[in-house]
């Protein structure tokens, strides 16, 4: 494993904030990375006034995964009532906000340009600032969606575990990370989508395999754990190959699909809960966050609160996969801290938290 290190100093010198001398903000924020085309406003990073979700799952099980072009244009078609029914929801109108925010990475190329384009025009006929926000620190930021701010307490560590991203940062404060580890190949929702896929399970895989789950023993199968040694990045792409080996051995309508769903399921959270539970004990952390789509899963869960004697949070189902509160609640404090953008902002495909 990793020794603790310093938290790398370009994160330390950032503005730190206190958040008993905020002010009060009210943020439209969109998010479009994805297949989710979403808007929702937040008061003060922490109070919901509306969380508006159209999800183009439906659209994309044809194709067993997310089909770009596609996403992209529905989010075209959809985004304008989208964000009319978050304004609504929250009864504001857009005097009444403080900023427009909205996810410009990582994601979809075509996905974010029509989210980055709609806040853009947003900003521009209302005068507000824009701020576009990274897609992985909204879901950090679905933590404070869910919790009482008062009672999270620094430094703490963060799993982002979702269909595009494993990652593990240590959170030093607000804004501040130190990037301890990501996967390696493919991303833990990506391999739950695979699996479920071959196993013959609706998609996404990730939900699918948690219920199949239910009804299967998780030692019917032994999968491979990839514990890796350099430190706490993880790795699923041998697991995955495992599962295939062993469903070729089978008639397809003869599958013991709940066994090797649940057999699958316990490989990935053990190495999830390993690596995190090592980390946490490493940087004697205060409490584990989880967040991303696969924070949903209740193995995942009852696995990582039995297995540390820290508090363990997570958001709930809602705002686990993507959604647009978690990107306000991450535009507050980037609000706070004074980023603003301009108009010439571009979409990030690629980008990095840190
Ligand atoms: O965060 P998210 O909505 O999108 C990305 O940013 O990638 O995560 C979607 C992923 C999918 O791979 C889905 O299969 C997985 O989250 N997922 C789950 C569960 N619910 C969603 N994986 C395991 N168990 C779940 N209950
Ligand atoms: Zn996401």
């Amino acid at each position: 494993m990793n020794q603790p290190n310093q938290p790398n100093q370009q994160a330390v010198s950032f503005t730190t904030i206190n958040q008993s001398t905020m002010i009060n903000t009210r943020i439209l924020a969109i998010e479009t990375s994805c297949d989710e085309t979403a808007a929702a406003v937040v008061e003060n990073g922490t109070t919901i006034l509306s969380n508006i979700i159209a999800s183009q799952t439906d659209l994309h099980a044809q194709y067993g995964g997310v089909f770009p072009e596609v996403a992209s244009r529905k989010h075209i078609e959809v985004i304008h009532a989208v964000v009319d029914q978050a304004m609504n929801t929250a009864h504001l109108g857009f005097d009444d906000l403080d900023c427009i925010a909205v996810t410009r990475g990582p994601g979809l190329v075509g996905s974010l340009l029509v989210g980055v384009n709609m806040a853009k025009g947003l900003a521009v006929g209302s005068g507000k600032p824009l701020l576009g926000i990274n897609h992985i620190e909204g879901h950090i930021y679905s933590l404070w969606l869910s919790e009482e701010t008062d009672k999270i307490e620094f430094p703490l560590l963060t799993l982002v575990v979702s269909g595009g991203h494993t990652e593990l940062y240590l959170m030093h404060n607000h804004l501040v990370y130190e990037h301890l580890g990501r996967t390696l190949d493919d991303a833990a929702g990506e391999a739950f989508d695979k699996v479920g896929r071959l196993l013959g399970l609706p998609y996404p895989g990730g939900p699918a395999i948690d219920k199949a789950s239910q009804d299967g023993s998780p030692t019917a199968f032994k999968f491979p754990r990839a514990v890796l040694d350099d430190g706490y990045n993880f790795s699923f792409s041998g697991l995955k190959t495992a599962v295939l080996r062993e469903t070729n051995k089978y008639q397809p309508d003869k599958l013991p699909v709940n066994d090797m769903a649940a057999g699958f399921q316990a490989a990935v959270v053990d190495v999830l809960v390993a690596k995190t539970a090592a980390a946490a004990e490493d940087y004697n952390v205060a409490a584990v966050h989880l967040a991303g789509g696969v924070s949903a899963n209740r193995a995942l869960r009852r696995q990582m609160q039995e297995s540390l004697d820290i508090p363990v949070r997570y958001p709930p189902p809602i705002l686990c996969t993507d959604n647009a509160a978690m990107i306000a609640a991450a535009a507050h404090y980037r609000f706070m801290s004074d980023r603003r953008d301009t108009l010439d902002m571009d979409v990030l495909p690629g980008l990095q938290l840190v």
